[in-house]
């Protein structure tokens, strides 16, 4: 049955105590001839937590997907699902189900046999399979589909039935690599909301590979930013954003406006900065510099001007548009001052830090150019 759970009480959590991590991952190792696709990754994964790995490609995604899950063997490093060890444990041993990118449905089968094929492999009884795959059909939304073959589904619809599939089994924690890779720009911001809303619902931890930063922002209860089979930086989606540890990380995660100051790497989001008027005051606590306007890139919702910084360097600064584009100023190679509060500026290292648990710096502004608080 998929059950609404308790609040705060994920669903098919077995006998194993609730204070266990639903996913612990430690000194995970894998390499493929020369490619190191996995060099020592730390995680923990909370029940019943949407978990993002977020990462360019190649990172590492898949393989820590497809090692969790048990289709590949680490060279080094444990695999704990709900406290027990299962890193030589066989896939089908784990309860554990993924929903791939190209969804592997049957297309010999019906959309229903599709949802039913795992519960009929564990021969339950016909009804409660029938009643099992209807109430996760409707959960997807594709209640009245069941007798089509999956071969007469949308695109939007067949990623359904891989997501009603996976969840009628009702797994400890879900993986889905890319699910949504292969939809349309709209239809994939509608499925984004209904996993959601699916996974609120039935409480399943999921652990979801994406390399949309926007996707990933607005998804997830915590994010893991991969990079070349490290974990540059856990956390928050805002914690992420707005303290990027690293200039990597603040450079996937948005526009990376990365400058040096006095022997420091700094970074302050576009939106943070402000571009101020000819007999503008700076607001106080501010970092006031000079530059020249190289571009205007008027996009939409908002303006985004590129200033070549007197002191060296480039930052981008956004501005909503809130008057008629002409009026707001812009034009390129006019010298521009902009100022940005102090604690919007970040140091950030240039590669992985040591503890992924500490935040960037911001500056406390009493000494020339940016010290470190
Ligand atoms: N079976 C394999 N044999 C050899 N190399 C592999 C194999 N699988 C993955 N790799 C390599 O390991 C690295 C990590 O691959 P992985 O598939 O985990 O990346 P990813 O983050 O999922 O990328 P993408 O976003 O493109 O799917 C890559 O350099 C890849 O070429
Ligand atoms: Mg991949």
């Amino acid at each position: 049955m998929i059950a609404n759970p308790a609040p705060g009480q994920p669903a098919a959590v077995g006998s194993r105590p609730a204070a266990e991590a639903a996913v612990r991952v430690t000194g995970l190792r894998k390499r493929y001839g020369s490619v190191i696709a996995l060099g020592g990754v730390e995680l923990t994964v909370e029940r019943g937590e949407f978990f993002t790995l977020l990462g360019p490609s190649g990172s590492g995604k898949t393989t820590l997907l497809r090692l969790i899950a048990g289709f590949e063997q680490p060279d080094a490093g444990q695999i704990e699902l709900g406290g027990r060890i299962v890193t030589r444990v066989p896939p089908y041993a784990r309860n554990v189900n993924t929903v791939f990118q190209d969804y592997a449905l049957f297309p010999h089968m019906t959309v229903a046999e599709n949802i039913e094929y795992a519960l009929r492999v564990r021969r339950m009884p016909k009804p409660e399979r029938q009643e099992r795959a209807s109430q996760a059909l409707e959960m997807v939304r594709l209640s009245g589909l069941g007798r089509r073959k999956t071969g007469q589904l949308s695109g939007g619809q067949r990623q359904r039935v891989a997501l009603a599939r996976a969840i009628v089994n009702e797994p400890q924690v879900l993986l889905l690599d890319e699910p949504l890779g292969a939809l349309d720009l709209k239809l994939r911001q509608e499925m984004q909301l209904e996993l959601q809303h699916v996974q609120r619902e039935v409480g399943i931890t999921f652990i979801y590979v994406t390399h949309d930063q926007e996707e990933a922002l607005s998804m997830s209860d915590r994010i893991a930013i991969l990079n070349q089979g490290h974990i540059e930086q856990v956390g928050a989606p805002i914690e992420v954003y707005e303290r990027p540890r690293t200039a990597f990380v603040a450079g996937f995660i948005g526009i990376s406006n990365l400058i040096e100051r006095a022997g420091r790497q700094i970074t302050v989001r576009p939106e943070k900065i402000r571009l101020l008027a000819d007999d503008e005051q700076p607001p106080a606590g501010s970092v006031v510099e000079t530059g020249q306007l190289r571009d205007v890139v008027y996009v939409g919702v908002l303006t985004r001007y590129v200033i070549d910084l007197d002191a060296g360097g480039e930052l981008v600064v956004a501005r909503q548009n809130e008057e008629a584009p002409a009026l707001t100023p812009g034009v390129q190679g006019s010298r521009v001052r902009i100022a940005w509060r102090d604690d919007q500026a970040f140091t950030v290292s240039s590669g992985p830090g040591p503890d992924p648990g500490q935040q960037g710096q911001g500056h406390d502004g009493t000494g020339p150019g940016h010290e470190e608080r």
